[in-house]
């Protein structure tokens, strides 16, 4: 069953159809809330928008304007943040920083750019210190941007899924567990893993055609390493739209936060339905995860649904050699260095501080009256984030995305908002701070680690 929910108004180009230059507006309520919902027949108690999970799909179209009403019926602060759009980070917009009071309500209100690229994105919240809570919990859902170019390569004729990986820890009565010290620490996993809002679904591909799945990883800290049975999973597109050209891999990693987009054959299938798998993958060093007690260690291969083959619209469609243009981002101005740590710190201010597990980014805890990175709109700059810990961390930055530098010294072509950063090792990426001013943030995505810490500060002015 299809779970797509689609609460925008004024638009229904959503296969064949055109997609026009001029958009009406999109007016979005949600409503974030602890709600009893059922997950493959068994009720349980997770935080939802609008009592659904995931919450709404969003389907917005460059150049239009948007309105989302939040109303927090959470007993704590809550707020939005659109994950990947290129939006001011300014106060009510794209503001991590804002916290909406339980009970209350904030309109958010932006025009997404003219020149937005079309692509899988995202929207969940972002108070510090309860993020992964409320990610973990449920909150999170599809912002899907299509734009006209897509067209050209027919890729609009093609059906599509927006799978939204989730995963939940839950005790017997089917409420959420609360993560232990350790849990957080290591970054909390559960065991429920669901696929927009189902377990191990059905997910069918014309037998004679092609589907396209976009995956986004919206769990707190589990990572994901994608594959199928039958084929190589083909990757058309990452976090900020299509890429140059399709990449045909075994298996994907999909780190917290980061987005997919593939096409799936119908003609693997010819002999029966194929598994999607989450593989194997060890994202801490054993040490680690034998000091911790060993219960993240890799939890062996698993599968997250089942593509099924099914008579149905979708033939004749040829994968093109290229995809979209992306152009290099020309030579940084200047190189910044952000070393990851792990150690000790004191969370929480005055009276209630504690020293207790921390993670940093160049010795520091979050705080966000400190500005930490200062930029000029406009110019182009590398950031290398150095891995010293034993742990993988994703890093994401809001507002712009970058080209992660490859190993000949040159920005691969696709725009990328997170980026693995493997324990022990270090990444390159160029963005170009383009558009807006204000203050943004950057962060680990795994979201325990965001809270206890691994976040900073990146103010873009004039
Ligand atoms: Cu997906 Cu700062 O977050
Ligand atoms: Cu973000
Ligand atoms: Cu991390």
């Amino acid at each position: 069953m299809n779970r797509r929910n689609f609460v925008w108004t004024g638009c229904a180009a959503l296969t064949a159809q055109r997609v026009r230059a001029e958009s009406e507006a999109a007016a979005i309520v949600l409503v974030a809330g602890k709600r009893w919902v059922t997950v493959a027949g068994r009720s349980v108690e997770l935080l939802t928008y609008n009592g659904q999970l995931p919450g709404p799909q969003l389907e917005l179209r460059p150049g239009q304007d948007v309105t989302i009403r939040l109303i927090n019926d959470l007993p704590e602060p809550t707020n939005l943040h659109f994950h990947g759009l290129h939006l001011p980070p300014s106060p009510g917009v794209d503001d991590a920083l804002l916290q909406i009071p339980p009970g209350e309500q904030h309109e958010y209100r932006f025009t997404l750019p003219a020149d937005h690229p079309a692509g899988t994105f995202w929207y969940h919240p972002h108070v510090h210190g309860m993020t992964a809570n409320q990610v973990g919990g449920g909150l999170a859902g599809a912002i899907i941007v299509r734009a006209e170019f897509e067209e050209r390569l027919e890729l609009t004729r093609v059906p599509e899924r927006v799978l939204i990986l989730q995963d939940f820890d839950l005790l017997a009565d089917g409420t959420l567990a609360r993560p232990t010290q350790m849990d957080r620490m290591i970054g909390r996993e559960g065991a429920l893993i669901t696929v927009s809002g189902e377990v191990v679904p059905n997910l069918p591909v014309s037998a004679s055609g092609v589907a396209r799945l976009r995956f986004i990883n919206a769990c707190s800290s589990r990572f994901f390493n994608l594959a199928l049975g039958k084929q190589a999973l083909v990757v058309i597109g990452v976090d900020g739209g299509l890429i140059a050209a399709p990449n045909a891999a075994r298996s994907t990693l999909l780190a917290p936060g980061e987005r997919i987009d593939t096409i799936v054959s119908g003609a693997a299938l010819a002999e029966g339905p194929d598994l999607l798998w989450n593989l194997s993958y060890q994202r801490t060093f054993a040490m680690m995860g034998g000091m911790m007690g060993g219960q993240r260690q890799a939890a062996g291969n698993a599968v997250i649904a089942h593509i099924i083959p099914t008579a149905g619209e979708g033939a004749g469609w040829t994968m093109p050699t290229k995809l979209a243009d992306v152009s290099p981002l020309p030579a940084a101005a200047r190189l910044r260095t952000f070393v990851l740590g792990e150690g000790t710190g004191r969370m929480g201010m005055g009276m209630g501080s504690q020293q207790a597990m921390a993670f940093t980014i160049n010795g520091r805890t979050f705080d966000m009256r400190r500005v930490d990175t200062d930029v000029r709109l406009g110019t182009v700059e590398d950031w290398e984030f150095v891995n010293n810990t034993s742990m993988d961390h994703p890093m994401h930055i809001h507002t712009n995305a970058f080209q992660v530098i490859g190993s000949n010294g040159s920005p691969l072509p696709a725009w990328k908002d997170t980026v693995l950063v493997k324990a022990g090792q270090r990444v390159r990426v160029r963005t170009r701070f383009d558009d807006f001013t204000g203050l943004a943030v950057y962060h680990c995505h795994i979201l325990d680690h965001e809270d206890m810490g691994m976040m900073g500060t990146l103010r873009i002015t004039n």
